[in-house]
């Protein structure tokens, strides 16, 4: 087709989310919306049956409906990406975390096709500060695996910085902190960009960060304010019942958790119904409650932070 865009594509495999985009006639980027008309793309596949697989929102939605669809659900899947021994079974196949990696890469570059007419063949994608060797190669392969051109693979602290660079560029000569809490893991990282007006230079200058700490501890911490209310409320504790039989509803507040921690950040107080055997909790979280019971977490992203900034300036950077 003459008519279809041909760019360099930079993709974000995030934990989470993932999102692709490229550089417009402007000089800034554009995120490509999905075939849902969202900029982000849930990091969550679903295996419906042995040839349909689906990714994003409709999988992650998909393991709400019950605990035998949940366990054809998978998410977190970039960290899996160190792990050797990681495999993902579903209907008597074993799925790699490359190419659970690469189902997710294929659901955002056909949506680009065909909601933009872009046709993606050379891309970027980025990769966390802390990923090693074993990780970045998977990475890379996980483009290849469907047919992906990966001319590079990036550091994301680095990616930030680039696009931050090109929204403001009197940024030379400057050493920024990029702070990233994402889904799953934390980093915060020091970036020196370079002087030269006519070349993009980004060095790392240290990076620090939490692989255990995201967004889901956020969420978690919803989760469980909701089921101490629901037995204040109502007498009963849902985590004393057999888990097999509490999954869909473990799995379902995980879910709510994370929509109403966003409506927090809009809206100082959301409500939610909590129902379970024929008990029910009306339950209101109001964002100052949210952000106590969360300070401890946020916390620990300021000590990193403060730690990163005695190294730089140990590295004589400040
Ligand atoms: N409006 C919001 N308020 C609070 N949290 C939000 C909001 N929007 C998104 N989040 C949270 O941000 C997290 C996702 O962030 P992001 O997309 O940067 O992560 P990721 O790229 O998937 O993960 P990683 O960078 O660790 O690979 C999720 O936990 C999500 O719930
Ligand atoms: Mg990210």
């Amino acid at each position: 087709m003459s008519n279809e865009k041909k760019h360099v594509y930079g993709i974000d495999l995030g934990t989470t989310y993932s999102a692709i985009a490229f550089i417009n006639e402007y000089g800034k980027a554009d995120i490509i919306k999905n075939s849902e008309g969202n900029a982000i793309t849930a990091s969550v596949v679903y295996f419906e049956n042995a040839s349909n697989i689906i990714v994003g929102e409709t999988a992650k939605e998909a393991g709400r409906q019950s605990k035998d669809d949940a366990a054809r659900v998978v998410d977190f899947v970039k960290r899996q990406m160190s792990n050797k021994d990681y495999s993902f079974e579903a209907f008597g196949k074993e799925y790699s975390p490359v190419e659970i990696s690469s189902m997710i890469l294929k659901r955002i570059v056909n949506d680009a096709k065909e909601t933009a007419g872009h046709d993606v063949k050379d891309v970027v994608i980025t990769y966390p500060a802390y990923f090693g060797e074993l990780e970045r190669t998977r990475t890379r392969q996980a483009g290849e695996l469907i047919g992906l051109n990966v001319i590079e693979i990036l550091d994301e602290p680095v990616a930030a910085a680039l696009n931050y660079g090109l929204e403001k560029p009197d940024i030379k000569g400057h050493n920024i902190i990029v702070y990233d809490l994402g889904g799953g893991t934390f980093d915060v990282t020091v970036i020196r960009i370079g002087n030269d007006p006519n070349k993009d230079e980004v060095t790392v200058v240290c990076t620090e960060g939490d692989h255990q700490l995201g967004g889901k501890d956020w969420d978690n911490r919803i989760s469980q304010y909701y089921l101490d209310k629901f037995e204040e409320q109502t007498g009963f504790d849902i985590r004393s019942s057999d888990p097999e039989e509490i999954h869909e509803t473990i799995y379902n507040l995980r879910i709510i958790a994370e929509k109403n921690k966003k409506t927090l950040t809009s809206r100082e107080s959301v409500g939610q119904k909590v129902a379970y055997g024929g008990n029910e909790a009306k339950i209101e979280l109001t964002r100052r409650q949210f952000d106590e019971m969360t300070e401890d977490l946020l916390d620990r992203t300021l000590i990193l932070t403060d730690k990163l900034l005695e190294t730089a300036k140990e590295k004589g950077v400040t």
